[in-house]
């Protein structure tokens, strides 16, 4: 079997890493084995220009430093400030700045310099995320002619947000050097399928097949999964119960997210808020744990949700509270995995209510989680990718603070065989298409793409 050759921006070097693309791809070269290559975290005025490799994991790692200029103008900027908003249907909070993709093209023509050397023939190299975009088409201009996939774990725009991009046809360009483009849903792909036709002049062949600048690029739907076994022990081991039960008294509902606006945290927090206000029984009965460490934190939308989210709890707290209880409890800290399968597990509902979002690993992981005697209920919106196979959890407008209040109080007073049934279904999914599954199938599309 040939290697296998994943990049990504994020790499984890630390302890704890949060973001779906990192627990997967983590879980999944654990099984493959292969070489990771991706950014150290480390900004520095003088990076080396080599990769430097790193001991200790059951696969190789390899990481590159970023100049401040870089990470500024290519994570901070064209990634996290140009493409996460647009892709996630916020281009209002898009900020562009011309030397922004400059710095994206700079950095991924690097990182293509950097990897070249280490590649070896018959490599399959999966590139992913929106970071990494141009990294193919560099990799093409050195000489690299083996298999290069990609997947996308965020949604694809459609036509109109597409077009909110500085020079929107550049986009499918990059994407036109690739064999094989990976999406979470349906949905994505038929957003690549119309932004395609509409912005450029590529053809679409067939259901799956394009021609984009006369290259032909094969593109599917691979609903990334989790390690659900391993997720399930973790949760079975933990014993946060005494924990818990004897912090609160109360019936838990968890969130669990990066401190991100296209999560939908201000809209979870208003639709307790009226849940609270029209049903004063639940006062001193049921609280929010809400689990959001902060991230990006020096682009000015990701300080201005972390404010809004920090008020609105406040605020609840101060109008609801009691001696004995504060209805939101919000946490900024990343959390070990085992302690996070024990709360999820603790949690009578699971709330996963984005506005945007690629799959969301989060309700998989609040599912495989429970307990399958009495287990809790998943609250889906139903503009996460999860929300197109999961639909056994109580799907949700998550811009409707009514029905989402209506759905946390079914969700509550639910009978234990309807949580049963439920929960049995959506396991049943997510133990089938299980990390170990999304990578064995994409990297079997990828083995039969045209090339
Ligand atoms: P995204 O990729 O947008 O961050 P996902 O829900 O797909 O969203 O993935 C988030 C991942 O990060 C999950 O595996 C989740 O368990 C993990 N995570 C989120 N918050 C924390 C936290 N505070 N501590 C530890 N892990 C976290
Ligand atoms: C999402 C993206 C990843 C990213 C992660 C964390 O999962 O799809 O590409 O790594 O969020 O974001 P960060 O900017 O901290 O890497």
């Amino acid at each position: 079997m040939s290697r296998l050759v994943a990049v990504s921006n994020r790499i984890p070097l630390g302890d704890n890493p949060s973001g779906g693309l990192v627990v997967a791809l983590q879980d999944a070269l654990r099984t493959s084995g292969g070489l990771w290559v991706g950014f150290s975290g480390e900004t520095v005025e003088d990076p080396a220009e080599a990769l430097a490799f790193h001991e200790g994991a059951a696969f190789q790692r390899a990481s590159f430093d970023l100049t401040p200029q870089d990470h500024d103008e290519y994570y901070l900027g064209y990634s996290n400030s140009v493409l996460w908003p647009v892709c996630h249907g916020r281009a209002d909070l898009m900020r562009i700045l011309p030397e922004y993709l400059d710095g994206y093209r700079r950095v991924n023509e690097r990182i293509a310099r950097l990897l070249a050397p280490h590649l070896r023939e018959g490599d399959r190299i999966w590139i992913h995320d929106y970071q990494l975009f141009p990294l193919a088409g560099e990799l093409r201009k050195l000489g690299v002619r083996g298999p290069i996939g990609h997947f996308l774990h965020i949604p694809f725009p459609g036509p109109a947000d597409c077009a909110t991009l500085p020079n929107p046809p550049e986009l499918f360009e990059w994407l036109s050097h690739y064999d094989l483009l990976g999406f979470q849903a349906q949905r994505d792909l038929d957003n690549f399928a119309a932004s395609a036709r509409s912005l450029t002049d590529a053809e679409q062949v067939s259901d799956h097949d394009f021609r984009i600048a006369d290259r032909h690029i094969r593109a599917g739907v691979f609903p990334i999964g989790i390690d659900a076994d391993s997720f399930v022990a973790e949760a079975e081991g933990a014993r946060e119960e005494d924990r818990m039960r004897s912090l609160t008294g109360s019936q838990m509902m968890i969130g669990v997210d990066r401190l991100d606006y296209s999560k939908g945290i201000p809209q979870r927090f208003r639709a307790f808020q009226y849940l609270l206000e029209n049903d004063p029984s639940l006062t001193e009965q049921v609280m929010l744990l809400q689990i959001a460490p902060p991230t990006r934190e020096s682009v000015e939308a990701y300080q201005q949700i972390r404010e809004e989210t920090e008020h609105l709890a406040g605020r609840i707290n101060g109008q609801f509270a009691t001696v004995n209880w504060t209805p939101i409890r919000f946490i900024h800290r990343p959390i070990p995995r085992n302690e996070l399968a024990g709360l999820y597990r603790q949690s009578r509902v699971g709330l996963v209510t984005p506005l945007a979002d690629g799959m969301n690993l989060v309700a998989k992981e609040y599912v495989a989680a429970q307990n399958a005697a009495d287990p809790g209920v998943l609250i889906l919106s139903r503009f996460a990718g999860a929300a197109e196979a999961m639909t056994e959890a109580l799907i949700i407008n998550p811009h409707d603070p009514w029905e989402l209040a209506q759905a946390m109080q079914q969700a509550i007073a639910m009978p234990l065989d309807e949580r049963r049934d439920r929960h049995a279904a959506l396991l049943r999914g997510v133990v089938e298409q299980d990390v170990g599954w999304w990578s064995a199938t994409y990297l079997r599309a990828l083995a039969q793409a045209p090339g």
